[in-house]
């Protein structure tokens, strides 16, 4: 069982397996995710129950436009659907929602219920529930070089003044830099462009779980082999 005192402050979950879980069980991949869309609502609840600081959730890749179109399109719907029927719930858990990724190039519907949910939560102080939509950890760190660069050339900051420090403040929450225990559900053992800076010294933990199957039971199982480790970060 996990113990409340040595929570990793910030979860990051790949939420994978929605299509082999459907095709498991003869259905088509769209129900595979609208049950991935349950498991996010109860995932969501149950790190904010244990004391969670933050939680970041991968639900839609910059690599995943290469899916078919109506796959996207379902996608998107489950989205604005969790969205408009979550935002009440969040706010009575104190969670502040926030998104990650180029959140101008989604659909319109898409993009103003993720803006509207911004807003409605911004004031509150629980959790923070990350949603990483049209994101890729490689264009999160390009746009932070943009950001840098632009900096340099006003000549608010010397290239000498580039560290770590300028760098992490340059993503998209910086308060988000640090990721303390990764999961990715579904057997599969690759991090596909999640977080790439973020994960520097996480601790990684693979379930072979589908991500329509992952309860909360399984989040404390991984809660609990985490607290397992020993992190040393470079030290002895
Ligand atoms: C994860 O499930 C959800 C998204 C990437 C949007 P997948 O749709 O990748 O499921 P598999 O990997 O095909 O089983
Ligand atoms: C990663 O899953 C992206 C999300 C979970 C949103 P994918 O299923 O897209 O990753 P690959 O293609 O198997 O690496
Ligand atoms: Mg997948």
């Amino acid at each position: 069982m996990a113990d409340k005192k040595q929570l990793p402050g910030h979860i990051a979950i790949i939420m994978d397996g929605n299509g082999r879980w459907a095709k498991s069980r003869k259905l088509p991949r769209v129900s595979g995710h609208a049950m991935g869309a349950k498991r996010v609502t109860e995932i969501v609840q149950a790190a904010s129950d244990l004391g969670v600081k933050a939680l970041s959730l991968y639900a839609f890749s910059t690599e995943n436009w290469s899916r078919p179109q109506q796959e996207i399109s379902a996608l998107m719907k489950l989205l604005v659907f969790y969205l408009q029927r979550q935002v009440k719930k969040l706010t009575k858990n104190k969670i502040r929602f926030v998104a990650s990724g180029n959140i101008a190039g989604l659909p319109e519907t898409a993009r103003q219920v993720i803006l509207n949910t911004i807003e409605k939560t911004e004031n509150n102080r629980g959790m923070i529930f990350n949603l990483c939509v049209n994101y890729g950890g490689r264009q999160e760190i390009v746009d932070a070089c943009r950001r840098i660069a632009e900096q340099v050339v006003t000549g608010q900051k010397q290239i000498g003044d580039i560290d770590e420090a300028v760098v992490t403040g340059s993503l998209y929450y910086p308060e988000l830099a640090e990721v303390d225990l990764l999961i990715r559900t579904s057997g599969e053992e690759r991090i596909s462009n999640f977080l790439l800076w973020q994960i520097a010294y996480a601790e990684l933990y693979f379930s072979p779980v589908f991500w329509p199957d992952f309860t909360k039971i399984d989040l404390l199982a991984a809660i609990a082999d985490y607290q397992e480790r020993e992190r040393r970060f470079g030290g002895i």
